[in-house]
């Protein structure tokens, strides 16, 4: 079998490895003539991204680039962004890199367009009806790590630069409209970025499956993203360049994504509030806190997990899965508790507070209460 295919679901997807050589094609095909490829700081030296400003280079399209992408991208990151856009003359975003340069190039996208703030857009009822939709740019997503998912999502994650909260800004044009998921891009990934958004890709699919709204559709796609970690994720670990293993993470990382809107739960609600102040790795912390969260909503789950255990074929129900959960972290090297991460408990009640609002927190299957997320975070620092 040959790992290459195109799907037109969520979006349109190239997927298979090489296909990085198609951008200035699909430039074309959106009528972008002047397009501006957004990355962050990090990535932007990198081969892979020089390589893409060559590709368009070569085919008349221009190499610009705006790499001024904090890893937890900003509404100042947007405002320089949005700048560089119409300064540039650009008429399309390359959304390139993980979630940071993904979220702040979808954003860019659309903020070209508006004259309202960006926080008049957050992802609150109906706010996104108050964009106005004929100046939103194109976009082109383009995913280099395998995790986040934000290639097939309709929002971002920007950081409000002066209560330095993270906010969901949500419109559907977020939607790229073409991504290209070329695993050959995640290769030089180092391994604790493969284990963390890999681990991301995991929690989605998971609290997905878990939360306890109707929607079997997400209920399968979170299904079948379990098992593509469970079978890949170790193997992409061992071996970076194991492109099939790449490839199959790619795919469960947009699966992820795709699935989460049937509702994501408390491994998010902590996890949020421990990146924002902490600066920890997304994935990398929902991976230390699951554990704690799988026994917390058991009882609501037990029934769930072990079918999704036949499924994966792990033996033992309930408690086979949670067992299963343990060795797999132990693999990928991911720490037993948030301590190893430099979280301590002092700020446990500021925590506990945030994560009870996190708009993840209503998909929990078991209701996250302050003192269910104060014992939470307890058990897992
Ligand atoms: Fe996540």
């Amino acid at each position: 079998m040959t790992i290459t295919a195109n799907w037109s679901y969520p979006t349109s997807i190239k997927f298979g490895a090489g296909r990085i050589k198609e951008l200035a094609d699909h430039c074309k095909a959106l009528g972008i003539k002047k397009p501006l490829l957004i990355t962050d700081r990090g990535l932007a030296p990198m081969p892979i991204t020089q390589n893409a400003l060559d590709i368009l280079d070569a085919a008349g399209l221009g190499r610009a680039l705006f790499a001024d992408v904090d890893s937890n991208p900003t509404d100042v990151n947007l405002e320089a962004g949005v700048k560089a856009f119409k300064a540039g003359g650009h008429d399309g975003v390359i959304a390139f890199g993980g979630g940071s340069g993904l979220d702040l190039g979808k954003c860019v996208a659309f903020m070209a367009g508006q004259t309202r703030p960006v926080w008049d857009f957050e992802d609150i009822g109906d706010w996104w009806t108050r964009a106005s939709v004929e100046g939103i740019a194109p976009i082109i997503a383009v995913p280099t790590t395998a995790g986040t998912g934000s290639e097939v999502g309709r929002a971002s994650v920007i950081t409000n630069s002066e209560t330095h909260t993270k906010k969901v800004i949500f419109h559907p044009k977020f939607l790229p409209a073409i991504t290209i998921c070329d695993p050959e891009l995640t290769v030089g990934m180092p391994k604790v970025i493969t284990a963390g958004t890999g681990m991301d890709a995991f929690a989605h699919c998971l609290e997905a499956y878990s939360s306890p709204f109707y929607h079997p559709m997400s209920a399968g796609i979170a299904l079948e993203g379990l098992r593509l970690v469970k079978e890949y994720l170790p193997r992409a670990y061992k071996d970076g360049t194991d492109i099939e293993a790449r490839a199959h993470m790619m795919s469960a990382a947009a699966m992820g994504a795709v699935a989460f809107q049937k509702g994501l739960g408390a491994i998010h609600s902590l996890s949020h509030p421990v990146g924002a102040i902490y600066n920890t790795h997304h994935g990398m912390t929902n991976a230390v806190v699951m554990p704690p969260v799988l026994r917390f909503n058991r009882p609501a789950i037990e029934s769930k997990i072990g079918m999704a255990a036949a499924y994966l074929g792990i033996a033992g129900g309930f408690d086979g899965f949670y067992d299963y959960v343990l060795k797999l972290r132990e693999e990928l090297s991911v720490p037993d508790k948030l301590s190893a991460l430099g979280v301590g408990t002092d700020r446990i009640d500021e925590m506990a507070a945030m994560a009870i609002v996190d708009p993840t927190a209503g998909g929990n299957p078991v209701e996250l209460t302050l003192d269910a997320a104060k014992q939470l975070f307890h058990d897992c620092i």
